[in-house]
C-alpha cells in the first residue's frame, strides 16, 4: 500500500529525516572520504522537543544516510546547535591510540529552577568522538563556557585560524556575535563582539559562522562572517544575512565596501527566500577540493511546526558551493549547488532557442519528473516587463517565480501552490527581492523536489528558496510574458535518478 504523504511530500533528494522533527544543520565535517551532517533532533515527536545531535553521512553531499543519534541530552542540559572540527594535532589532548579526535562544541540548554529568572540557562560544551564522528563521549568538564548573564547565548562554530594557530569560535549571544579564541578547545578565551548597529536586528542573532574567502579572479582575501536572524528576514521570519570584513586574529571589521552596501541595503541576505535559515559551512575540506560547502535548514520558525507532513518534519536545502565575488555594485557571497548532483542526471532535454508568444510550455510531466528537476535558461535582452515561470498541475495549484523588469524585483510566488491555509504566515504574500540594478541577460538556474523549489539567479547572485505543498504532482512548466520578442536560450532540462 502506498503512503499518500510518504508519495506527495517525502523529498526526492533532499535530507529529510526518516521520522519526527529536525532543525539547524549541526557540526558538519569531512573526514576520511566521507561528509557528516548533524542536525537539531527530536526523536520522539513531529515539532520541536527536547534536542539531540540527529546524524547522517553522505559520500557526495548528496544521498545521505541516516546514522544512530550521535548526542543525547544530560543533566546539564539540551543539546543545541554548534559546529565540529577534526583536531589532527590532538591540541585538545582526547586523542587516544594515534586516533583522532573530532571535536563537537554545541550548547546546553536547562531552564531548570532559578536559571530561566537569571537568564544563565545557556552555556558552551565539548564532545569528542574516538570513531570518526560516529559516537561522542562529553568533556568531563563541561560547560566550558559558562554563561555571563545572556539570555540568548549559543550556536557556537568553531574554526582553526592558519594564520595565527588557533581556533576561534563565534557564537551568538542576543543581537551581537562574540568571538573567542582557544588553543586546545577546552580553555576559551573572549577576544572581541560585533554587531552593534550593523546588518538586520528584526530578531535575535543564531548560528553564525566565520571563515576566509578569496574573492574570485583575484588573490585578495576577505572574510565572511553569516549571522541568522529570527525573525527580521527580507521576506518575513527566519533568514540568514552576512557580513564582509577582514579578521586579524582578534576583531572582525567589516569592509569599507560592504559598509556602503549595509547603508543602501540595511542587511545583505545569503538567500532571499523564506526557506534557507541555520545554515553553516562544512569543517576540514581538503585544500586540494578547497570549496566552501554550505547547508540550510529549510524551514522557517513561522510555520516550521504546521507544514503538512507528520512522519517527519523539515527538510535540508540542497548542498551548496558559495563564492565570494566582488563587483561594480559590492561584495556578493554566492551559491550555487554542489556539482556532485550533476552525476544524477538520467534523462537531458536540450532546447537551443524558444520563442514565447505570451504563454510557452517549457516541458510537461510527459517528457520528465517535475519533482526530480533542473532547468537551466538564459533570458536575454529583457524590456521594461514581467516574465513568469510558472508551474501548474489540473487541481488549479500553481507555483511562479521570475523577474518584474518594469517594478524591478525578482520574485517567488507560492500563494496559489496547494496546501497553504495550515499557517496564516505561510504563504500570505509574495517573496520579492527588489534590485534596481537587474541586467538584461539573465541566467536561471531552478532545483524541484516534491516540496521545494530553489532558484538560482545569474549563477547564485540572487537565491529564493522555498517550500510549497501541491495537491498532486506539478504538471507543466511554463512561461509568460507580454515581451512578444522574448527567445529563451540555451534551455537544458535534467531530470535527476536518485535509489
Ligand atoms: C536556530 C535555533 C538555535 C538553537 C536551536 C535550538 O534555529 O534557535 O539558535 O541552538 O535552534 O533547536
Amino acid at each position: 500500500s502506498v503512503n499518500l504523504e510518504e508519495e506527495l511530500y517525502r523529498p526526492n533528494y533532499h535530507f529529510t529525516p526518516k521520522a519526527n522533527w529536525m532543525n539547524d544543520p549541526n557540526g558538519m565535517f569531512y573526514y576520511n572520504g566521507v561528509y557528516h551532517l548533524y542536525f537539531q533532533y527530536y526523536p520522539d515527536g513531529n515539532v520541536w522537543g527536547p534536542m539531540h545531535w540527529g546524524h547522517a553521512k553522505s559520500k557526495d553531499l548528496i544521498s545521505w544516510e541516516e546514522q544512530p543519534i550521535a548526542i543525547y541530552p544530560d543533566s546539564i542540559g539540551l543539546i543545541f546547535s554548534g559546529g565540529a572540527v577534526v583536531d589532527k594535532n590532538n591540541t585538545s589532548g582526547f586523542g587516544k591510540d594515534g586516533k583522532t579526535p573530532i571535536v563537537a562544541m554545541y550548547t546546553y540548554h536547562n531552564m531548570d529552577g532559578e536559571k530561566a529568572k537569571r537568564l544563565d540557562f545557556q552555556t558552551q560544551a565539548i564532545a569528542y568522538s574516538l570513531d570518526e564522528g560516529q559516537t561522542f563521549e562529553k568533556y568531563t568538564q563541561n560547560p566550558v563556557i559558562k554563561n555571563p548573564g545572556i539570555k540568548d547565548f549559543r550556536d557556537p562554530k568553531v574554526i582553526w585560524d592558519t594564520a595565527r594557530e588557533q581556533w576561534v569560535m563565534v557564537l551568538a549571544a542576543g543581537q551581537k556575535i562574540m568571538f573567542y579564541s582557544s588553543k586546545n578547545l577546552k580553555d576559551w578565551k573572549l577576544i572581541s563582539e560585533f554587531g552593534d548597529g550593523v546588518g538586520a536586528h528584526g530578531g535575535v542573532w543564531e548560528c553564525p559562522d566565520l571563515f576566509p574567502m578569496t574573492i574570485e579572479g583575484t588573490n585578495e582575501q576577505k572574510w565572511v562572517l553569516i549571522v541568522s536572524i529570527n525573525p527580521g528576514g527580507p521576506n518575513g521570519g527566519s533568514a540568514t544575512q552576512y557580513f564582509i570584513g577582514d579578521f586579524d586574529g582578534k576583531t572582525f571589521k567589516l569592509d569599507a565596501t560592504f559598509t556602503k552596501q549595509l547603508k543602501e541595503h540595511n542587511a545583505v541576505w545569503l538567500d532571499y527566500g523564506r526557506d534557507n535559515y541555520a545554515g553553516v559551512t562544512w569543517s576540514n575540506i581538503p585544500e586540494a577540493d578547497g570549496r566552501k560547502l554550505f547547508i540550510g535548514w529549510m524551514s522557517n520558525w513561522d510555520y516550521a511546526r504546521d507544514v503538512p507532513t507528520e512522519t517527519w518534519r523539515s527538510t535540508m536545502t540542497i548542498a551548496r558551493e558559495l563564492k565570494l565575488k566582488k563587483q561594480d555594485d559590492g561584495y556578493q557571497l554566492v551559491s550555487m549547488p554542489v556539482s556532485e548532483l550533476d552525476k544524477y542526471t538520467s534523462k537531458t532535454i536540450r532546447v537551443d532557442s524558444l520563442k514565447v508568444d505570451q504563454n510557452k510550455v517549457i516541458v510537461s510531466s510527459n517528457d520528465v519528473n517535475l519533482s526530480k528537476l533542473r532547468v537551466k535558461l538564459e533570458l536575454n535582452n529583457l524590456k521594461d516587463k514581467k516574465y513568469t515561470f510558472l508551474f501548474q498541475n489540473k487541481q488549479g495549484d500553481s507555483l511562479s517565480f521570475g523577474i518584474d523588469n518594469k517594478e524591478k524585483y525578482y520574485f517567488l510566488d507560492r500563494t496559489k501552490s496547494g496546501q497553504v491555509k495550515f499557517s496564516e504566515k505561510f504563504a500570505p504574500k509574495i517573496s520579492k527581492v527588489l534590485r534596481d540594478n537587474i541586467a538584461k541577460d539573465i541566467t536561471i538556474e531552478v532545483l524541484m523536489d516534491k516540496t521545494s523549489i530553489e532558484v538560482f539567479f545569474n549563477e547564485g547572485e540572487t537565491v529564493i528558496t522555498e517550500l510549497f505543498f501541491p495537491n498532486k504532482p506539478f504538471e507543466t512548466l511554463s512561461i509568460q510574458t507580454s515581451d512578444e520578442t522574448l527567445l529563451v536560450e540555451n534551455i537544458k532540462v535534467e531530470e535527476f535518478q536518485f535509489n
